[in-house]
């Protein structure tokens, strides 16, 4: 587990200034393992807690998620996404713009190096909105955020020991603007959902997943093979929400 604190004197969407808080970037089950002052770059944060989350996912074909946890203004979103959601490319960057360069860059890497075995990858993003005990798929409907806002709520269901939601768009990727633009596409479908009611998106949790299928040729008898590992990367609801809720 990694925490990070944000500078003091940082101002939200309508321009108030918001309170010094901590955020909570959780990448691991083991002990906590960093800190991040409130100058530590969006780059320091990636090596730390992102990239060997890639390295699992890559190079030992093991799943991970990791997650921001704290109160609403403490830097989750800034933190897994980047100034202004992304959209304009800088240092700002956050977790997702930069795991998701550095995926695509291994990933042709990895199938100009491996041919002969036909090595290629394919990557489907999904995009969930988690709010009380119901999901809500935020890329059903491409182009259309109002669309996809007023779709119904996922069916969920416990399979072999993990939650699902079933019937979620899965979308295939190919490059960071790519899912930048689905991200930004869910953004648009949570705010239209949030019309009328109060502090929407700080009270769910948005589920980022990417399906990262590697499919080869088995050099004995030709047979293709295929192995799925999942990134989910999450951006919680704001934990004073949660307290709120847990009060009433
Ligand atoms: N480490 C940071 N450095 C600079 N600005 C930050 C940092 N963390 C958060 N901010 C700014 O603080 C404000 C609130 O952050 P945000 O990520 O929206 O909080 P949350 O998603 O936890 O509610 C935003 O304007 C954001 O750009
Ligand atoms: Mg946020």
């Amino acid at each position: 587990m990694a925490v990070r604190v944000r500078p003091c004197h940082v101002r939200d969407a309508k321009g108030r200034e918001l309170e010094g808080r901590m955020t909570a970037l959780v990448n691991s089950s083991g002990p906590f393992n960093a800190v991040f002052g409130p100058s530590s770059s969006q780059h320091a944060v990636y090596s730390v807690c992102g990239s060997q989350l890639l390295h699992g996912v890559l190079d030992e074909g093991l799943s991970g998620c990791m997650f921001a946890f704290g109160s609403t203004g403490s830097g989750k979103t800034h933190s897994m996404i980047g100034a202004s959601g992304g959209q304009s490319r800088d240092v700002l960057d956050g977790v997702i713009p930069q795991l998701t360069d550095d995926l695509f860059i291994r990933v042709n890497r990895l199938e100009a190096d491996a041919a002969a075995q036909s090595l290629r990858f394919v990557v489907m993003a999904s995009f969930v909105e988690v709010l009380e005990d119901r999901a809500f798929d935020l890329l059903g409907n491409p182009g259309s955020g109002a669309a996809t806002a007023r779709k119904p709520s996922l069916d969920i269901r416990s399979l072999g020991g993990r939650i699902v939601a079933y019937g979620a768009a899965e979308v295939p990727v190919s490059s960071t603007s790519a899912l930048l633009r689905l991200v930004a596409q869910g953004a648009q479908a949570r705010a239209t959902r949030a019309t009328g009611v109060h502090d929407h998106s700080s009270r769910s949790h948005a589920i980022l997943t990417l399906a990262i299928e590697r499919r080869w040729k088995r050099a004995t008898d030709g047979a293709t093979l295929s192995r799925v590992a999942q990134l989910q990367l999450v951006d919680l609801a704001g934990v004073s929400a949660l307290c709120v809720k847990n009060r009433s």
